[in-house]
C-alpha cells in the first residue's frame, strides 16, 4: 500500500483561456463559475490513496451503482484563497478543513485522508489557476470533497473512494452584499438530532435542509435558522452558517458545539477575535423565546450569521410563524462590520497575523 509521503501529485495542466475576472465579477454569484483545473485523487482499499493529480477540469464518470447516488456518502469543505492587495495569494486556516474533513469523514466510515495530502492538493490547485483568484472583494472559494465509488447496492461502507478539488472565483453570496439578511425560524423541519451527522460536513445534512431553506425563500427570507430536533426550542445555526448574538456590546452568545451543529472555523476564529477585544464569549444553549425577548428589550443589539462563504452577515429581520421581529435598527450592527473587517484584514494579508493563521502560497 502506498503512504502518503510518496504520493506525488501529477500536474496535467490544460490550455488556458485567459479569466476575464471583470467580467465575472461584475455578475458573479456563488459557485456558478469555474476554473480550469481540478484535483482527483482515488482510494481503494488494497492500495491506499493514489494517483493523485492535478488535471483539466472535466466531468467524472460514475457507475450508476455507486454507492453515493444511493446512500449519499460524501463529505465536503469550503475555503477560500484570497489575492492580497500585493498580489501575494494566501489561504486562511487551511489546516482546520483537513482535520474537519477527517473528522467528517469518520463519522461517514470513509477513509482518511492524509493533512499534508489534502493541504497538498489545494495549494497545487490555486498555485495553477491563480489568474482565477479575483482582488478587491472577490476570492477564490476552493470545494475539497470526496465520495463512494464502489458500484455495489449493499449497505455498507464503500471500498473505493475518489477526492476531488475544484475552485470558483466568487464575490459576495448573499445578493445584497454587507446587507443585514433575512432569517426563517423553522419549527417543523430539523437539521440535526443528538448522534446523528450535524457535525459533520455531508452533502446530506444539505440535502435535508432544502425543503426549510425553500420554505424560507417562500417566506422572503434569505437563509432559513434551525431549532434543535428534540424542543424545537433552542437556536442551532442557519442552513450554511454559525449564528452570534451581541448582547449589550459587552459580551457575546453562540450556541454550543454539541453535535448538532458544524463547529464553524469562522465560529472558533470570531470567538478568538472577541475575546482579544475584551467581550465575553458564551457558548450556550440560547432559546428562541429568549432571542425574541431580547430583540424587544432591546438588550439584543445586533445578531450576525457568520461562515466562509457568507463571511460575517448581520442578521435584520427575523421571521417566525406567529410574526416577525426586527433585531437592533434592522441593519448591519456595528460590532458585526468592526468584526468583519478584522477578519478580512486577516483574510487578505492586509492585517497582523498575530494567531498564525494565514498560509501563503508560494508563486512556484
Ligand atoms: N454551519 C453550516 C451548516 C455550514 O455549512 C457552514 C459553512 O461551512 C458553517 C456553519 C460555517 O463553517 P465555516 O466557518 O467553517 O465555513
Ligand atoms: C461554506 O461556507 O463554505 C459552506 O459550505 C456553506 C454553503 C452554504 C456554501
Amino acid at each position: 500500500m502506498t503512504t502518503t509521503t510518496e504520493i506525488q501529485i501529477e500536474l496535467h495542466t490544460s490550455p488556458t483561456s485567459q479569466p476575464d475576472l471583470n467580467r465575472l465579477m461584475e455578475a458573479p454569484g456563488f459557485g456558478k463559475v469555474f476554473t480550469d483545473h481540478m484535483v482527483l485523487a482515488r482510494w481503494t482499499t488494497d492500495k491506499g490513496w493514489h494517483d493523485a493529480k492535478v488535471t483539466a477540469r472535466r466531468p467524472l464518470l460514475i457507475d450508476p451503482a455507486a454507492s453515493v447516488l444511493h446512500y449519499a456518502q460524501e463529505v465536503f469543505e469550503g475555503m477560500k484563497a484570497y489575492r492580497a492587495t500585493d498580489d501575494r495569494i494566501l489561504l486562511f486556516r487551511p489546516e482546520e478543513n483537513a482535520r474537519r474533513f477527517n473528522a467528517s469523514a469518520d463519522r461517514l466510515a470513509m477513509p482518511r485522508i492524509p493533512e499534508e495530502l489534502f493541504l497538498k492538493a489545494v495549494e497545487q490547485l490555486v498555485r495553477i489557476d491563480r489568474d482565477w483568484i479575483p482582488s478587491g472583494d472577490g476570492s477564490l472559494y476552493l470545494r475539497p470533497f470526496m465520495y463512494a465509488n464502489e458500484p455495489f447496492l449493499g449497505v455498507r461502507a464503500a471500498e473505493d473512494y475518489v477526492f476531488c478539488v475544484i475552485a470558483s472565483p466568487v464575490g459576495a453570496y448573499f445578493k445584497g452584499g454587507a446587507k443585514a439578511v433575512s432569517l426563517w425560524v423553522e419549527t417543523g423541519y430539523a437539521r440535526a438530532a443528538a448522534g446523528g451527522t450535524g457535525a459533520a460536513k455531508c452533502g446530506g445534512n444539505y440535502a435535508a435542509s432544502l425543503a426549510a431553506q425553500a420554505e424560507a425563500s417562500r417566506r422572503g427570507c434569505d437563509q432559513v435558522v434551525f431549532l434543535d430536533a428534540a424542543e424545537h426550542k433552542w437556536v442551532e445555526e442557519l442552513g450554511g452558517m454559525n449564528v452570534f448574538f451581541v448582547m449589550g456590546y459587552g459580551s457575546l452568545v453562540t450556541p454550543p458545539l454539541g453535535g448538532t451543529i458544524l463547529p464553524g472555523i469562522t465560529r472558533a476564529s470570531i470567538i478568538t477575535l472577541a475575546g482579544e477585544r475584551g467581550l465575553r464569549v458564551e457558548e450556550r444553549p440560547y432559546s428562541f423565546d429568549e432571542w425574541r425577548q431580547d430583540a424587544a428589550s432591546g438588550k439584543l443589539v445586533e445578531a450576525f450569521a457568520c461562515g466562509t462563504a457568507a463571511v460575517l452577515a448581520g442578521i435584520g429581520l427575523v421571521r417566525h410563524a406567529d410574526g416577525e421581529f426586527v433585531v437592533g435598527d434592522g441593519e448591519t450592527g456595528k460590532l458585526t462590520a468592526e468584526l468583519r473587517r478584522e477578519l478580512v484584514g486577516i483574510q487578505k494579508g492586509l492585517a497582523e497575523d498575530k494567531r498564525d493563521w494565514a498560509r501563503w502560497i508560494a508563486s512556484d
